[in-house]
């Protein structure tokens, strides 16, 4: 089989993109698929590059990779950089290049028409999208997370290209991605969700929603991940510093009230003979950050951070952190895979943080480390994800 990994894309994620195709490209059997590394470029440029290491080593004078311009070979039409194809999709869309390319605090200009008067909603997002199929691949992993790429939108243009994918389809990753209706779903599911407020862009938070919350609360832009944008609020008149970096990312933003309680995730993944979804062991989180919770420093560059595979917990608990991940993974009509994050608070009680539908896939993240304690380690595991598509 052809297999294509589509990876960095135009998210606030596109580093750790790389560093999750850096693993998944190293951990693919060669004798098995014939591999076509496929990297998007911050700016939404799409590129063949070559199948090897080098393709995504790190620039001079950065921590991280990134999908250098120079990389490889454009294969589908790339956007004009400053055209109709950066516009966002959507009225309450901001991408990592809008923001970079409008003026500070213009991010609410998502709501304007594109060029021409054309209303941006009606721009395909990648001009050459029909070019996807001029790559001649059987199967595609889009190893993306965040907007573009974990939110429904490329899953969007595989199945109209009528190609198979690794993951969740066009629903389950917009509705994970949006962490106002992720957490409307899964409580309508009857699975427990803290208390959080929406503000969408304009609004800001009445005094009753601050006296419902309490102190401290969560900022985070509804549509993000890697903690990007996230502040904790101690004192109310920080709130509105963290409002506004949590809009950088998302003009809509998430205020959630803190629950006293342990971080634990799950993996799920779905079973090759069609039957239930299994689930990994969980894992537990400490974390010692300045941040005072898991921001983007303590998942990828802390020693602080102390990561428990398995979590200690007793047996009859673990069990139901299990079945609520299965659980979230059904309401959210999940596929392939997804890890679900959850709090245990001291009572006992397992309540739903969040689903992620694409997770990091870095050799050190959590999710291949819990299904490695399970007992099927990364390279069975990336298996498992394209023979799930292939299925
Ligand atoms: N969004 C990051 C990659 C995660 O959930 O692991
Ligand atoms: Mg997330």
């Amino acid at each position: 089989h052809r297999l294509a990994i589509v990876f960095g894309g135009r998210s606030t994620e596109h580093e750790i993109s790389c560093v999750s195709a850096r693993g998944v490209l190293a951990a693919v059997d060669r004798e098995r698929y014939e591999v076509v590394p496929v990297g998007i470029t911050p700016e939404g440029r799409w590129l063949v590059l070559p199948d090897d290491p080098s393709a995504l080593a790190t620039a001079d004078g950065r921590q991280l990779p990134t999908v250098r311009p120079d990389a490889g070979q454009d294969v589908i039409l790339p956007p004009d950089p400053n055209g109709a194809a950066l516009v966002p999709l959507g009225p309450q869309r901001a991408s990592r290049t809008d923001v970079r390319t409008s003026p500070a605090g213009e991010a609410d200009r998502a709501e304007a028409p594109g060029p021409a008067g054309t209303p941006a909603a009606v721009e395909p997002a990648v001009p050459g999208a029909a070019g996807i199929g001029d790559l001649d691949v059987d199967v595609v992993f889009p190893l993306l997370h965040g907007p573009y790429g974990e939110d429904g939108t490329i899953q969007g243009l595989f199945e109209m290209a009528g190609l198979p994918y690794v993951g969740s389809g066009v629903f389950a990753s917009a509705a994970a991605m949006d962490k106002q209706h992720m957490k409307t779903l899964l409580a309508a599911a009857g699975l427990p969700v803290g208390p959080y407020a929406v503000l969408r862009a304009g609004e800001s938070l009445s005094e009753a929603e601050k006296e419902r919350l309490g102190l401290p609360v969560f900022v985070k832009p509804a549509r993000g991940g890697s903690s990007i944008g996230i502040s904790r609020v101690d004192a109310w008149a920080d709130l509105d510093t963290a409002v506004k970096t949590a809009r950088v990312s998302d003009p809509k933003v998430l205020v959630e009230a803190a629950i006293i309680g342990r971080e634990i995730e799950c993996g799920v993944l779905d079973a090759l003979d069609g039957g239930q979804p299994e689930t990994s062991v969980p894992a537990e989180i400490v974390v010692d950050s300045s941040a005072g919770f898991y921001d983007f420093e303590a998942k990828y560059s802390s020693s602080a951070t102390r990561l428990d595979v398995p979590a200690d917990l007793p047996a009859g608990t673990a069990d139901r952190v299990r079945a609520a991940a299965a659980a979230a993974f059904r309401a959210l009509d999940c596929a392939g895979l997804a890890r679900v994050d959850v709090f245990l608070t001291p009572a006992g009680e397992v309540i739903l943080n969040e689903v992620n539908t694409m997770p990091g896939f870095t050799p050190t993240s959590l999710f291949p480390r819990m299904w490695a304690a399970a007992g099927l380690d990364y390279p069975a595991l990336v298996d498992r994800l394209i023979q799930l598509a292939l299925r």
